[in-house]
């Protein structure tokens, strides 16, 4: 177990399996509203199989060079949720530090408590409690477009990446490979998203199973026939054909992952790779592939 540079607050035992060390540091670039969102969210979503992990987990990590590592690598997972994605890395880095600032880590607690190697940490990006140049890998899937000044952010986890490491990061795209036709759609549904992430939680929770039920699913219908129609290529230009794969539970869960969370931000591909060069990161390679856009730099 790496050494922590900040003192933890505390140290919180979940179910006699796994401790969680407690940061409590001021974080001035935090969404309280938003971390306290994910924290229900999470609570809610806290079970992931390992199929379900891995084949989502493969597209996540496509552009990883996992023959660059050994077993002595590890890894660091910035707003790990509820730590899916540290349990993907944990075949692949024997020691992996998942950290999140909101009550998720409790629940990432549940779903890797049979996995000794992954390591609790509940703190925020700009509290990361250890020594710059640490991790071999760092990830942060889906968490720094849910930051207020996400370049600051970004600049604090690509600190912790090692000399030659790596940096993997998933930020929401401005869909600026989308026609107009589908910029249209998208963007008249972030007129609802206003409204329904300032609602309470419980009613939250059931406009986004609706929005699931009768928005995301039909809309999955058409791309499966429009790919069997017309191939492929044109099923993946209908919204939200992204999720044909996908089971129920991840459909719910990022409706109300788009839908519930107050605060978003997109960006292109062109705005990430200017953020990445200003983290210091270099050899910047996008994914090709959904969810757009995820890429990983080098230090
Ligand atoms: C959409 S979830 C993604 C969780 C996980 N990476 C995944 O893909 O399953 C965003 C996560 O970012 C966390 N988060 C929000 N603000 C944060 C901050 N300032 N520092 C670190 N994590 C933060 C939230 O608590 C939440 O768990």
């Amino acid at each position: 177990m790496l050494k922590f540079n900040i003192k933890t607050d505390k140290v919180v035992k979940v179910d006699n399996k796994k401790d969680v060390h407690v940061f409590n540091s001021e974080d001035d670039n935090l969404d309280q509203v938003t971390v306290e969102s994910f924290g229900e969210e999470w609570s809610k979503f806290n079970y992931f199989d390992e199929e379900e992990i891995n084949n989502i987990g493969n597209e996540y990590f496509d552009i990883v060079d996992f023959s660059k590592f050994d077993e002595h690598s590890t890894a660091l997972d910035v707003g790990c949720g509820t730590g899916r994605w540290s349990v993907y890395l944990s075949s692949k880095f024997s020691n992996v530090y998942a950290m999140d600032p909101s009550k998720a880590i409790y629940a990432a607690a549940n779903l890797t408590k049979d996995i000794p190697g992954i390591h609790l940490i509940k703190a925020s990006a700009e509290n990361i409690p250890f020594e710059d140049d640490t991790f071999d890998l760092v990830i942060s899937l889906g968490v720094l477009h849910h930051i207020p000044d996400t370049q600051k952010a970004l600049n604090s986890v690509a600190k912790k990446v090692n000399k030659g490491g790596q940096c993997l990061i998933y930020l929401y795209y401005a869909l600026d490979n989308r026609s107009f036709f589908y910029k249209m759609i998208f963007y008249s549904s972030s007129f609802f998203r206003f409204f329904i992430s300032k609602s309470p939680s419980f009613l939250k929770k059931i406009i986004c199973d609706f929005i699931a039920i009768f928005v995301y699913l039909p809309f999955i219908f058409l791309s499966k026939l429009v790919k069997f129609i017309l191939g492929e290529k044109w099923g993946d230009k209908i919204p939200l054909s992204y999720y044909s794969n996908k089971s129920f539970n991840v459909i719910r869960n990022d409706s109300l992952d788009r839908f519930g969370t107050p605060l978003e931000q997109r960006f292109s591909k062109k705005q990430i790779e200017k953020m990445m060069h200003e983290a210091g990161l270099h050899d910047i390679k996008f994914s090709d592939n959904q969810p757009y856009w995820h890429v990983i730099g080098q230090k």
